[in-house]
C-alpha cells in the first residue's frame, strides 16, 4: 500500500471524534466505530456541532459541511473497518482492551493496512508486539481539542517500518497538522514534560503556596499559557491524568511522575474534571468556581 485513501477511527470519544472530524475534513472517507450506539451518537453529534459552528462563523459553506458529513460512516460493527488503509485506535487507555481490539482488527483488515494508536502513555512497542503486523504499527498521538491543536506526535518503535512511519507522518500532515517524530518512551515528548508540570502545580497547591485560581492565573499571565495547570488538568480529565501518572511512574520510577495524594483522591471521588462537571473547578454555573473538594 502506497497511499492512504480510507481511514478507520475506533472510539468516538473526545479524541476519536476529533480525529474522525479532521480526517473527513481533509477528504478521507472515514469509518467511525464505537461499541455502543449511544456513544457513537454522542461522538457524531460532537462532530456535527463543530461543523455547524464552522458554518455559523462562515469558515465552511453549508454545502461543504454536507460533503464532509457524507464522508463519515458511523458504525458499531468492527467488520465495517475492512477496506480501511489506516485504522487509528482511540479507545480507553487500557492495554488489555487495546490488545483485544487490535487482535480482532487483524482478522478484519487487509494485511497491508496500517494500525495506529492514539495512546498518550502506553508503549507502542508493546501494542505493536501484540498484533499480526508490528512493522505496520505506529503511534499517532493527537492533542485535545483535536480540531484546534496543530501537533501530532508520530511515534516509531523498533518494529515500525520506514514506509509505515512515512505514510503515518504524511497522513498527519494531510489532515492539517504539524507532526513531530518521537521514539517510543512513555509520555513521548509532550506528556513527559507536561505531566510533571501539572503534578508540580498540584504539589504547590498542597504545600499552601497559593490558591488554585492564583496558580492558574500565574501561569496564564506570567508565561502566556492559554490555560493554567488546574484548568488544563480539568480539561484533559483528572481520571486520564491519574492513569497517565500510574503508567509513567511504573516506567520511570521517578517521584516527579507519581500522583500527588490529592489527585488520587479526586480521581477516587469522581471529580474527573470538566466532563464530570467538577474537578478542581465546578462547572455547574455560568463561570467555573473552585470546587467543594478543594475549597
Ligand atoms: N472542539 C473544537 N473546537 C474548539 C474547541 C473544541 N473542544 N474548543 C475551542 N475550539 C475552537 C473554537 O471554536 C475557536 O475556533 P475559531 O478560531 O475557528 O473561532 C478556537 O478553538 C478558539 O476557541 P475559543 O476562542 O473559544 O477559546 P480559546 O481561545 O480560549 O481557546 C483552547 C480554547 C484552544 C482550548 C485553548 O484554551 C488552549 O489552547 N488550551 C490548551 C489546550 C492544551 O494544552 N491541549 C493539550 C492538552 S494535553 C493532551 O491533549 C495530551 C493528552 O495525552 C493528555
Amino acid at each position: 500500500m502506497t497511499e492512504i485513501r480510507k481511514v478507520g477511527v475506533v472510539g468516538a470519544g473526545l479524541m476519536g471524534s476529533g480525529i474522525a472530524q479532521v480526517s473527513a475534513v481533509a477528504g478521507y472517507d472515514t469509518v467511525v466505530r464505537e461499541v455502543e450506539q449511544g456513544f457513537l451518537d454522542r461522538g457524531m453529534a460532537r462532530i456535527a456541532k463543530n461543523l455547524d459552528r464552522a458554518v455559523a462563523k462562515e469558515k465552511l459553506g453549508p454545502g461543504e459541511r454536507d460533503v464532509i458529513a457524507g464522508r463519515l460512516h458511523p458504525t458499531v460493527d468492527l467488520a465495517d473497518l475492512a477496506g480501511c488503509d489506516l485504522v487509528v485506535e482511540a479507545i480507553t487507555e487500557n492495554l488489555e482492551a487495546k490488545h483485544e481490539l487490535f487482535g480482532a482488527l487483524g482478522g478484519v483488515c487487509e494485511d497491508d493496512a496500517i494500525f495506529a494508536s492514539n495512546t498518550s502513555s502506553l508503549s507502542i512497542t508493546e501494542l505493536a508486539a501484540g498484533t499480526d503486523r508490528p512493522d505496520r504499527f505506529v503511534g499517532l498521538h493527537f492533542f485535545n481539542p483535536v480540531p484546534v491543536m496543530p501537533l501530532v506526535e508520530v511515534v516509531r518503535c523498533g518494529q515500525t517500518s520506514e514506509e509505515t512511519f512515512d505514510l503515518a507522518f504524511a497522513f498527519a500532515e494531510s489532515v492539517g497538522k504539524s507532526p513531530i517524530a518521537c521514539g517510543d518512551n512513555t509520555g513521548f515528548v509532550v506528556n513527559r514534560l507536561l505531566v510533571p508540570y501539572m503534578l508540580d502545580a498540584i504539589r504547590a497547591y498542597e504545600s499552601g503556596i497559593a490558591s488554585i485560581p492564583d496558580i492558574d492565573k500565574g501561569l496564564r499571565l506570567g508565561c502566556g499559557y492559554p490555560m493554567g495547570p488546574f484548568t488544563l488538568g480539568d480539561f484533559v480529565g483528572l481520571d486520564t491524568l491519574y492513569h497517565i501518572t500510574e503508567i509513567m511512574y511504573d516506567e520511570y520510577k521517578e517521584a516527579r511522575f507519581a500522583s500527588p495524594p490529592l489527585l488520587r483522591r479526586m480521581f477516587l471521588a469522581g471529580y474527573h474534571g470538566r466532563k464530570a462537571g467538577k474537578g478542581f473547578y465546578d462547572y455547574s454555573g455560568d463561570e467555573p468556581v473552585v470546587s467543594d473538594f478543594v475549597k
